[in-house]
């Protein structure tokens, strides 16, 4: 719950004290410096209105109270929810009880001010500390959702197995090989065994192979030294060097030319590298972790990526499985991205009906889970709180039946699953023309009339079709 009145404020103080001219004087110096004042005189009436859902962003608490004194009042400031472990307390107190408000800052008070009260003191104080908290509150809440970005979800067999292999693969140094299609969650597995690795709080550098031209890749992964080429003004590290003690992710090293690979290996095999240009050897210590969306092992076979290479990388090997064969995980999925969507966007809860969740459920998904969350990010932007059917792309919520002419309407097909529907359509089509005589529609179809009996049955076609 948030209080603003009017503009942006630059926050909230809530002043406590039982003093009338106390709180007249601070609600001046700190309204006048364009805070947001409110004000309670008593422990009790504050608490009150934090339990109520008051969200300051800082408190000014009176050691002296009527009723429960300062330092209660703050113990039970703490038990309240949301806001009161976080808010930074700063104690006001008389010049004779100044032990007891050293005594305040022991028990968790963030500072303290002396009555009387110094207007410039005030103001410094409040402004050192909202700038410090609110920092602290950013920083919070970027990891949060740095983690909450790179948190797999899923609950399928093929999934927990996945999770139990990342487990076992992230605490050694081993280099791991991860193939999937596209979109599948490949660079969330590195992520993964990064953070669950002994290197969790060394970088985990990324080096997309297929971004980077031919000619650039050394310099990108090797660094130069200065006057190594032209426009080369000063050393620069490379991607190896950088990940140095953490974690080095060639992405899409299905895509790396024949001189990129031969260099790679050179560094993989000796551990250490030399920047363009230069002279000495740098001994890198680095984990490898490489994806491909690629049949790999068809390219090493097709000669297009160096076996010996191939065997470099390919210690671990990690395959992720593509959606439609984990279907069971979309709900959780779903949810996931709703959580996701409402946190980054500072938005209300989307929630989906039971409908929407079994079309999404029945979907091929052929561009995986990225796929999937774009179309829950697209939903959740264009629609209300409660998506519905018609909130679904057309490409989703049609069913088959209703698809015709446009190969773009068969996007979320496999290729098998568009051939079975293509032969299903001629079929029925050639049925219908030939009134249903097997042997005349076998015969312009050119096929056997078993093989077309075989057919009907195969995909289900019925003389009350459509
Ligand atoms: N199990 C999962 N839980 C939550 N989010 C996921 C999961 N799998 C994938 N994602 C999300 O789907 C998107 C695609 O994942 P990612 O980039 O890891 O795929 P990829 O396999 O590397 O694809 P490409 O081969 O195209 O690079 C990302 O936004 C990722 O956060
Ligand atoms: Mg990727």
């Amino acid at each position: 719950m948030e209080e603003e009145s009017g503009g942006r404020t630059l926050g909230t103080v809530f002043v406590v004290d039982d003093e009338k001219n106390i709180l007249r004087s601070l609600r001046m110096i700190l309204g006048g410096e364009g805070f947001d004042v409110v004000t309670a005189s008593s422990g009790e009436s504050a608490l009150e209105r934090l339990r109520a859902g008051l969200y300051p962003d800082i408190m000014l608490l009176d050691l002296k109270l009527p009723g429960i004194d300062g330092i209660e009042t703050m113990r039970r400031v703490r038990e309240v929810e949301h806001v009161g472990s976080t808010v930074p307390i700063v104690m006001i107190s008389g010049h004779a009880v100044l032990g007891d408000a050293v005594e305040a800052v022991k028990k968790g008070a963030v500072d303290f001010l002396e009555k009387p009260l110094d207007r410039d003191r005030v103001v410094i104080t409040v402004k050192n500390l909202l700038a410090t908290y609110m920092l602290e509150g950013e920083v919070r809440d970027m990891r949060e959702r740095l983690a909450s970005r790179y948190r797999m979800v899923g609950d399928s067999a093929s999934l927990k197995h996945l999770f139990a292999e990342i487990e076992k693969v992230a605490p050694t140094k081993g280099r791991v090989l991860i193939t999937g299609e596209s979109g599948v969650g490949k660079e969330l597995v590195a992520w993964a065994i990064h953070r669950l690795s002994p290197r969790a709080n060394r970088r985990f550098v990324k080096v997309n192979c297929a971004a980077i031209p031919g000619e650039l890749i050394e310099s990108e992964l090797f660094g130069y030294e200065k006057g190594a080429f032209t426009g080369a003004a000063g050393t620069k590290k490379g991607q190896f060097e950088l990940a140095s003690g953490g974690t080095l992710f060639l992405d899409e090293i299905g895509d790396m030319s024949p001189s990129a690979q031969a260099k790679v290996l050179r560094a993989l095999q000796s551990g250490e590298i030399t920047r363009v240009g230069g002279e000495s050897v740098v001994s890198v210590d680095v984990r490898v972790i490489a994806a491909t969306n690629k049949d790999i092992e068809e390219e090493v076979h097709q000669g297009r990526f160096r076996e010996d290479l191939y065997f470099r990388l390919n210690v671990i090997r990690s395959h992720v499985p593509p959606l439609r064969e984990h279907k069971e995980d979309v709900p959780i999925l779903v949810e996931h991205f709703l959580d996701e969507f409402a946190r980054e966007n500072g938005v209300g809860r989307r929630t989906v009906s039971p409908e929407v969740l079994d079309r999404l459920c029945l979907h091929h998904w052929p561009g995986n889970v990225r796929e999937l969350k774009n179309v829950i990010e697209r939903m959740a932007i264009l629609g209300g709180d409660m998506l519905t059917p018609a909130d679904l792309p057309d490409f989703i919520f049609r069913p088959p039946s209703e698809r015709s002419g446009n190969v773009e309407e068969y996007a979320d097909l496999g290729l098998r699953e568009f051939r079975e529907e293509m032969e299903k359509k001629f079929i029925q089509f050639k049925l219908k023309e030939n009134d249903w005589n097997i042997s005349s529609t076998a015969r312009s179809l050119g096929i056997e009339r078993t093989n077309l009996h075989k057919k009907i049955k195969a995909l289900g076609i019925s003389r009350h079709d459509p």
